[in-house]
């Protein structure tokens, strides 16, 4: 298992407006990643922005794999990043919570910010921001570990010792996976099925309270009852965390988000805007296309 896995979390939401979820009016506290951190990102009327990008570029090399992203992900929400393969999706992903650094060859220019702090910044410790973004990958990857210490892995990183069980049948019944676990929380992780093994993902990251959930193609390696399972589970999530989800599955896109952004090649996003607005009547026709199946 790579550093990146044993440091990140996972989870992932998905949220419909018809939840009734309540806009997010109070002030909310910093990003916490530096002493100094102010937080309080920028806000509109009607929602508040946990993740900025503005001019954002990367690079591989002399390859330009993101050009000039600008976006606002809002708070409690689920967005879907939806584009052709090599597009940028999960470059897009990465750069948000810093997992690009441990690439040697990929830079960063432009801002990326959490809680109204440019992750980029100097004082920013990568390891305490991707326990407040924890990330959810395409196979499921538990570590060689009961489902108990799975769960409770990012807690003991962070040295927490008080009430792990109790945390731990938290994270697993908001994962939705208590029920089917609870006997047998002493027995591998690995012995779960695939679906079963990204819901285990998904409370492992949980565990560490973490406030937005990337997940990079979670339901792709599974079965249509499972990838049900997980679709419904990201709706719940959202309710109390910040989804983005990068899906190559448009009518999951659809059915899952609220809020859709459109990479398309060169690392260009040609379009974020409400799910509904961009599936029935986006504003170009590269979109229109794409997700009508003409390309990609
Ligand atoms: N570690 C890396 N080193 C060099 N180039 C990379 C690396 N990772 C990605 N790239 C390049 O960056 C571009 C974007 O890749 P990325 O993996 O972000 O695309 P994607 O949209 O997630 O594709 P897919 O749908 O196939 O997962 C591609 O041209 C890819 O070859
Ligand atoms: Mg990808």
């Amino acid at each position: 298992m790579t550093n990146e896995q044993m440091t990140s979390s996972e989870t992932e939401s998905t949220d419909e407006h018809e939840h009734g979820r309540e806009q997010q009016t109070a002030p909310t506290p910093g990003s916490g990643l530096t002493d100094d951190a102010d937080g309080g990102g920028t806000r509109s009327e009607t929602e508040r922005t946990v993740l900025e990008a503005r001019n954002l570029d990367v690079f591989y090399g002399d390859e330009q794999a993101l050009r000039d992203v600008d976006i606002d992900i809002p708070e409690n929400r689920v967005t879907a990043v939806i584009g052709p393969s090599g597009c940028g999706k999960s470059t897009f992903l990465r750069s948000i919570n810093r997992m690009n650094d441990l690439v040697d060859t990929c830079r960063v220019d432009g801002k990326l910010a959490f809680d109204g702090k440019n992750v980029y910044d100097e004082d920013v410790d990568p390891v305490a921001l991707r326990r407040k973004i924890g990330m959810v990958f395409q196979s499921p990857n538990p570590f060689p570990k009961s489902i108990r210490d799975n769960v409770a892995y990012g807690l003991e990183v962070q040295g927490i010792d008080d009430n792990v069980d109790e945390a731990v049948e938290q994270a697993l019944k908001r994962a939705a996976l208590w029920d089917e676990v609870k006997d047998q929380l002493d027995e591998s992780g690995l012995e779960l099925s695939g679906g079963q093994q990204q819901r285990l993902c998904i409370a492992r990251a949980i565990a560490t309270d973490p406030e937005v959930i990337l997940m990079d193609e979670p339901a792709s390696a599974l079965d249509p009852v499972a990838t049900s399972k997980i679709e419904d589970l990201i709706e719940d999530l959202a309710e109390e965390y910040t989804v983005v989800i990068v899906t190559h599955n448009m009518q999951q896109a659809a059915r899952i988000s609220d809020k859709t952004a459109v990479f398309l090649t060169g690392g260009e996003l040609v379009e974020f805007g409400e799910t509904n607005q961009i599936f029935e009547n986006p504003d170009h026709d590269r979109v229109e296309d794409y997700i009508t199946g003409k390309f990609g």
